[in-house]
């Protein structure tokens, strides 16, 4: 599955609609921490970073140099590059694919892979790039939907047709078993929550078909009917979503 091609138009909108606000992400960033313990000035790869939203998160969160490889010029040319200091954090933006890494050999410290494991066409390829570019023992930390985990996430929730997209994306086990091959093994597999807006009337004004392969898959009635049963609820609800973090190393 690849999904959208993303144009300037797409990758602003994806921006305002997919990237969730910084206040929203607090159990993440605890997460993370527990996860990696990620220290100032390593280096962090964040592989299919979109627009850069996480790639900026992790910068701020822990102070690392964040080299953020997305293929998609649109996308890249929205992430927010900020020069490597002399502690060594930093923004770089870099054309690359998740099976040809545009870093040299052993040189990261963690990668961080969001939303885009459904997007890698050959997965045991990439993983391989990620052993080749990853220091040894380094984390591979994972964000994504996963086949039956997903209930809880709230396109589900509204759009419940969704959810056989999310069956055709990798499994937890097929995961495991292609980063195995590259000699990766699971440590954690753990639901985090976010705050993707204040409320579910808030979310609803934010959400955009075209930025999300789950809802541009939904006919036109479903998306409608997913898009009524959201605007019933209560618009004051918080919108929180829940997501898987896998780590591997
Ligand atoms: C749903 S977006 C996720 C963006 C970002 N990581 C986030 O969490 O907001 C998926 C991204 O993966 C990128 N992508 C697609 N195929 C890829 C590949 N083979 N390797 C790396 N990134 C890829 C897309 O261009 C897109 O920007």
């Amino acid at each position: 599955m690849t999904g959208i091609s993303y144009d300037r138009a797409t990758a602003e909108q994806y921006r305002l609609a997919r990237e969730v606000p910084r206040a929203g992400l607090a159990a993440w960033q605890a997460a993370i921490e527990e996860a990696a313990g990620l220290a100032p000035g390593t280096t962090v790869l964040d592989v299919g970073a979109g627009t850069g939203g996480f790639a900026a998160a992790l910068h701020d969160w822990f102070g690392v140099h964040v080299v953020a490889v997305e293929p998609a010029e649109a996308m890249r040319a929205l992430i927010p590059v900020v020069p490597v200091t002399a502690g060594g954090s930093g923004i770089e933006a870099l054309d690359g694919r998740a099976d040809a890494l545009p870093v040299p050999d052993g040189s990261a410290d963690a990668a961080w892979l969001g939303s885009v494991l459904h997007h890698i066409p050959d997965l045991p390829a990439a993983a391989r790039e990620l052993r080749r570019a990853l220091k040894p023992g380094a984390p591979v930390l994972i964000r994504n939907l996963f086949p039956g985990r997903a209930e809880r996430d709230l396109r589900v929730r509204f759009f419940p047709e969704t959810a056989a997209v999310v069956d055709g994306y990798p499994t937890v086990d097929r995961v495991c078993a292609d980063f195995a091959t590259a000699g990766f093994e699971p440590r954690e597999l753990a639901a985090i929550p976010q705050e993707s807006a204040p409320g579910l009337g808030q979310y609803a004004d934010l959400l955009r078909r075209d930025t999300d392969t789950k809802l541009r898959a939904l006919s036109d009635e479903e998306f409608a009917r997913g898009m009524a049963r959201l605007r019933a609820a209560d618009p004051a609800e918080p919108a929180v979503s829940w997501m898987d973090l896998l780590v591997l190393a």
